[in-house]
């Protein structure tokens, strides 16, 4: 599969950003200016109150509806948690796991993210694995190293040929919220090297595994790298609170 069969995937994370009248409000305004996007998966990953009425609004449309996280049991004493059923019994089609704040202020492991990942795809929901390096890793030239580390740990419990199924994110965290884009040239290095890791247990499974950029990802940013050759979209967060520049941010991954 060569990288042009990839369909780009554009996901919104829309953290804990909006109130459910306040999605609404967005995607009556996203919809008509994503409608003729052929060739992209949109989705948006809003809050879990918003999930119900987002599926709702978007029903019949190319807008996806994804959680930004989720508990691997299927039921339990998990105070505060979500499970995988609850999920898919509203209809949710994929779920954002191990996104970098939820590693660094609430304690997510490699080791539930092990648990996560399959559980989600046999449930038949999509995950989007969010891996990346701290500024301190990259200047200390660990980036390669950490990315290996939450590749291998993650996917250790992915059959190999379900691995294509997983959307990875690579989101470096120096990159999130702070304007300080990673260039075309380190994005596509650290991407090629995910989907190369990817390849060291299946070849034929990594040509098939999409590999998102996210980090300060905006409307003037977007067309450089989705160009590249190894991005297949784009994880963005600020920029996807405006319904104006997330879809332009669409086009840009046609
Ligand atoms: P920003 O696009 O705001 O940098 O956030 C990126 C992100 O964390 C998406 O998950």
């Amino acid at each position: 599969m060569s990288p042009g069969t990839r369909t780009p995937l554009i996901a919104g994370n829309w953290k804990m950003y909006k109130t459910v009248a306040e999605a609404e409000e967005f995607i009556q305004a996203l919809l008509p200016r994503v409608s003729t996007a052929d060739g992209v998966d949109v989705a948006i990953c809003p809050p879990y109150l918003c999930l119900p009425a987002m599926l709702d609004s978007t029903r019949g449309s190319r807008v996806e509806v994804y959680a930004q996280n989720m508990h691997y049991a299927e039921a339990g004493a998990f105070t505060g948690e979500v499970s995988a059923q609850m999920l898919l019994e509203v209809g949710v089609h994929g779920v954002l796991l191990g996104h970098s704040e939820r590693r660094e202020y609430f304690g997510e492991s490699d080791r539930a993210l092990q648990l996560k990942v399959p559980v989600a795809l046999d449930a038949g929901l999509r995950p989007i694995l969010c891996v990346g390096e701290t500024e301190e890793e990259r200047e200390r030239g660990d980036t390669e190293r950490k990315l290996r580390h939450q590749v291998q740990e993650d996917l250790a419990k992915v059959p190999v040929d379900r691995l294509g199924d997983v959307v990875i994110a690579y989101e470096p965290i120096w990159a999130i919220g702070t304007g300080q884009v990673a260039t075309p040239d380190q994005a596509q290095e650290a991407i090629a090297f995910v989907r190369a890791l990817v390849a060291d247990r299946s070849r034929e499974e990594a040509e098939r595994t999409r590999v998102l950029y996210g980090g300060s990802v905006k409307p003037e940013n977007a067309s450089e790298l989705m160009a590249l050759p190894d991005v297949d979209g784009a994880l963005v967060g600020g920029a996807s609170l405006d319904a104006e520049s997330f879809a332009a941010i669409v086009a840009a991954a046609r």
